[in-house]
């Protein structure tokens, strides 16, 4: 289990400083936002976390859910980022933006790695959303391969009103949910989309009210373990494939996957 993440190559800052929780319950980990006093506003520190937690992912866990304690499921970048001063032992985003071109750049790849392995294919990835989800809180959200709402969710991709683009592994999976002219619109607006917008234009699997939305995620959850691990590995991988390739290409990626199960099931 990761107790600890290491910031950079500086000292280490433990899970509960960055303000996040991980708790691993057989194959399902929960991965808990837990500074609502701020609306769990993220920093550097917790992208760092999170890129540990996925480093350091038992084994045996298939399911991973990622929500926000509170009024809201994230309210995106910690704004002290902005400031010269920035978080206490992080930095800040000027401060960042000093260190020059290739170090900028290692410092933001650092952080979309803790989005990253959420799409993992040997496992399954859910937000479950209450409130607001902003900036990289929306970023967050679009990392994870399900996305549970409660009906007072809201999603706002701010970044454009900030001068910013989104830069948290977001942009990819919102085109490829909503399509590139929604896309558009919804990130250079900077406008909020409703639970009941976002589910029916893709974004959400599921809308719910606030009081079931743990329940929601308890019951797909168990609906996601009772299929078999290997298989369910082997079609995520299919699926997220698909779109770039051809049909005749699929068709033989299929092929082959269904050759590995069958030899492990009867060979
Ligand atoms: N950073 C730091 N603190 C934040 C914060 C943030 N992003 N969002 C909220 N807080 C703090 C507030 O300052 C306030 O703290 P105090 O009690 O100490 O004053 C506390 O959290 C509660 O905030 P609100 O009273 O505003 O809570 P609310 O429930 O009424 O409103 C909200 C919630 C609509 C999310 C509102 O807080 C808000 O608009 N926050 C800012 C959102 C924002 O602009 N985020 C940046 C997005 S861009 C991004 O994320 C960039 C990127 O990836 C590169």
């Amino acid at each position: 289990m990761a107790e600890a993440v290491r910031e950079g190559d500086a000292e280490e800052i433990s899970l509960a400083e960055v303000g996040l929780r991980f708790e691993v319950d057989g194959e399902i980990a929960t991965i808990t936002l837990a500074r609502p006093e701020k609306r769990n506003a993220q920093t550097f520190g917790t992208w760092s976390a999170l890129a540990r937690i996925g480093d350091d992912l038992p084994q045996q866990v298939r399911v991973v859910v990622v929500q926000g304690e509170g009024p809201s499921f994230s309210a995106g970048i910690d704004l002290r980022m902005f400031t010269p001063e920035g978080v206490p032992g992080q930095g800040s985003f000027a401060s960042t933006a000093t260190l020059g071109g290739e170090a900028f750049d290692a410092r933001i790849a650092q952080a979309q790695r803790g989005f990253m392995w959420l799409r993992r294919p040997d496992i399954v990835s859910i937000a479950a959303v209450q409130g607001h989800a902003v900036g990289a809180g929306f970023q967050l959200a679009l990392a994870c391969d399900l996305r549970i709402l409660a009906d007072d969710a809201r999603l706002c991709m701010k970044e454009p009103a900030l001068g910013l683009v989104p830069d948290l592994t977001g942009t990819k999976p919102l085109v490829d949910l909503v399509g590139l002219s929604r896309a558009v619109e919804i990130c250079l607006t900077a406008r909020t989309v409703g639970a009941e917008e976002a589910a029916r234009i893709g974004l959400a699997e599921l809308v719910v009210a606030p009081g079931d939305l743990a329940q929601a995620v308890r019951d797909l959850a168990a609906a996601l373990l009772a299929t078999d691990r290997d298989a369910a590995t082997a079609t995520k991988r299919l699926l997220q494939g698909a779109s770039g390739r051809t049909l005749e290409e699929q068709c033989a990626a299929e092929r082959r996957e269904q050759m590995a199960r069958i030899t492990a099931l009867f060979g």
